[in-house]
């Protein structure tokens, strides 16, 4: 298989040279599963995964390669990839250490309160989603700098080379990619202020996209670190097209962003050591108090997708999120009291009002009560291996495909527009029907709440699992089930992450369910019970590495994406 990927290269730097108006086949393709002895990456495109192999060939551990296949993601994913937008790495280094970078993008400081309501109160549709005032100071480069700074082996030029080669001599681009980038023509050509890369009447599977914008921009930052982004040229660019587009980020936003080194939420479920994100991700949070509130449940014994694990575990899932919706927010703003959220006792006094032959309504269950103690739709995941076992989990985001749909004139790269993630009003859903609250109100310099759940099992103090996904709101009810279709119902990797998904977030009170999860008799009978059920065509796409008991790797990409590529050394 490797031997014909070579090949496939060899085949794409002929094209290169010889690059054809028409589509030509794609000299790279996926593999959804892989195996192997030594190390394993596992991302959403084949030519970024390649990349991370490659550094771990090259003697660079997981978070070198998880860097270079961020910055290669920026190139070849533009939906989700980014340099624009911001993300989470959660490390487990081989000798059991951990820990969390949070590298989520902020509020610039002009930001307030009520920028995108109405002179009424009401909210402004669409402001904190599409156009210049929906992004938040991005955080991404930072966060690989200092991911670098801190663990990374290889020198950075090693890391970003590949990623200005990508953008420089282009790539051929995916079918998947060529319907995405035909189906946002119009928006952006309605929310650039200057021409872009993107823009292309008709797009097809194998034309090149060529970047050259953003290989220049990519060439500031191997010459001169965070500032050859959050300084000087490509700062200056940033700026122009805020003015041009009416956005809010300045020099003095750009300047001051920091990432920060978080310690990592860790907790346990029968025996497996579970670590993951703490805020500004909900998704740590949430993953850890849903698998305490099914633990005391027998769910193997009820089997998988039957009715009554269904239930129960969606019953968990309503309780977590209306939980997420009162109380989670940036913990420099606000005290998110996260030792209460996964008090045991807290947890088990959470489900006892569940019924086994009934749902529950949402606007009964509400937030959980406890005394706080005063004292205390885009997105991508990026699971590595290395060859030492050190473990990365790195999830980033832009939000939306192609975050707001600006790209920064003369500089090549999308802006997210991740302050649709604040709580824009209280109680008013946003793009995923996510309602928030004081927590995660709007304030200059604020990061606004996540999703994202990057996350490492152990299990016996050993290395069991590295996953995550991308899908907004559906991340973490994805995490969480495709750890328990391994873990409590036995499935192996691959079947777990192919299985069909369901998901509950309190508001709307509804699950959504994936066309290929539960048969018909179990629909019928959660609807019985009393849960009303929604059909969606799928949901967050795993990405996942597991150690098996052999000491082998398996990589799994998720058929959700036709990209995912599985890469082992
Ligand atoms: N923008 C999706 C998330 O962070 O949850």
């Amino acid at each position: 298989m490797k031997v014909a990927r070579h090949l496939f290269l060899v085949l794409w730097s002929v094209q290169i040279i010889y690059a054809q108006k028409t589509a030509v086949p794609l000299p790279y393709a996926a593999t959804k599963t892989d195996t192997s002895k030594l190390a394993m990456v596992v991302a959403p495109h084949p030519l970024a995964s390649q990349v991370g192999a490659k550094v771990l060939r090259k003697g660079g551990n997981a978070v070198d390669a998880a860097i270079a296949v961020q910055f290669a993601m920026a190139v070849v994913y533009p939906r989700a990839g980014n340099l624009g937008g911001g993300g989470f790495m959660v490390i487990r280094m081989n000798d059991g250490q951990t820990n969390a970078l949070d590298y989520r993008e902020k509020a610039p400081l002009a930001a307030h309160r009520n920028m995108y309501l109405d002179s009424l109160g009401n909210p402004i549709p669409r402001l904190s989603q599409d156009g210049h005032l929906a992004a938040g100071v991005p955080g991404t480069v930072a966060g690989l700098l200092e991911a670098h700074r801190k663990y990374g082996r290889l020198p950075l030029r090693h890391l970003i080379d590949p990623a200005i080669k990508l953008a420089a001599q282009g790539f051929p681009i995916s079918e998947a990619e060529a319907a995405r980038l035909n189906n946002t023509q119009e928006a952006f050509r309605k929310f650039n202020t200057r021409p872009s890369a993107f823009l292309k009447p008709q797009w097809q599977a194998g034309d090149l996209l060529v970047q050259k914008d953003l290989a220049a921009t990519l060439i500031r930052i191997r010459q001169k670190g965070a500032a050859g982004f959050y300084e000087g040229k490509t700062a200056q660019l940033i700026v122009q097209e805020m003015q041009r587009g009416k956005g809010i980020i300045t020099l003095e936003d750009l300047k001051a962003y920091r990432p920060v080194w978080r310690t990592p939420l860790i907790g346990q479920y029968k025996g497996y050591r579970v670590i993951s994100m703490p805020p500004s991700s909900s998704g740590g949070v949430a993953l850890l108090q849903m698998l305490q509130m099914v633990e005391p449940f027998n769910l193997e014994q009820y089997g998988f997708h039957s009715t009554k694990a269904v239930h129960i575990m969606a019953e968990a899932e309503r309780r977590a999120y209306a939980d997420r919706a009162e109380f989670l927010g940036d913990t420099d703003f606000y005290k998110v009291p996260i030792d209460s959220l996964l008090n045991p006792t807290y947890l088990k006094r959470r489900m006892a009002d569940f019924q086994p032959d009934k749902a529950s309504a949402s606007t009964s269950v509400g937030a959980g009560k406890f005394q706080l103690s005063k004292e205390s739709f885009e997105t991508e995941h990026t699971s590595i291996v290395d060859v030492q076992g050190n473990a990365v989990s790195v999830t980033t985001t832009l939000n939306s495909n192609y975050g707001c749909k600006v790209v920064v004139g003369g500089a090549g790269f999308l802006l997210n527009n991740e302050m649709d993630d604040f709580s824009v009003k209280p109680g008013v859903p946003n793009q995923f029907g996510l309602v928030g609250n004081e927590a995660n109100a709007i304030e200059p310099g604020k990061r606004m709440l996540s999703s994202m759940t990057p996350t490492i099992v152990e299990k016996d103090g050993q290395l069991f699992m590295v996953l995550g996904a991308p899908g907004g709101s559906t991340i973490i009810t994805a995490v969480f089930q495709v750890l328990l279709n391994v873990v409590e119902f036995g499935l192996d990797l691959d079947t777990a992450v192919n299985a069909g998904r369901f998901h509950h977030q309190w508001l709307p009170d509804q699950i959504l369910i994936e066309e290929n999860a539960l048969s018909p008799e179990v629909r019928k009978e959660l609807e019985a019970i009393g849960h009303k059920l929604q059909q969606v065509r799928y949901m967050a796409v795993i990405k996942a590495i597991q150690k098996l008991p052999d000491g082998s790797l398996l990589g799994v990409g998720d058929p959700r994406n036709p990209d995912d590529d599985a890469e082992g050394l």
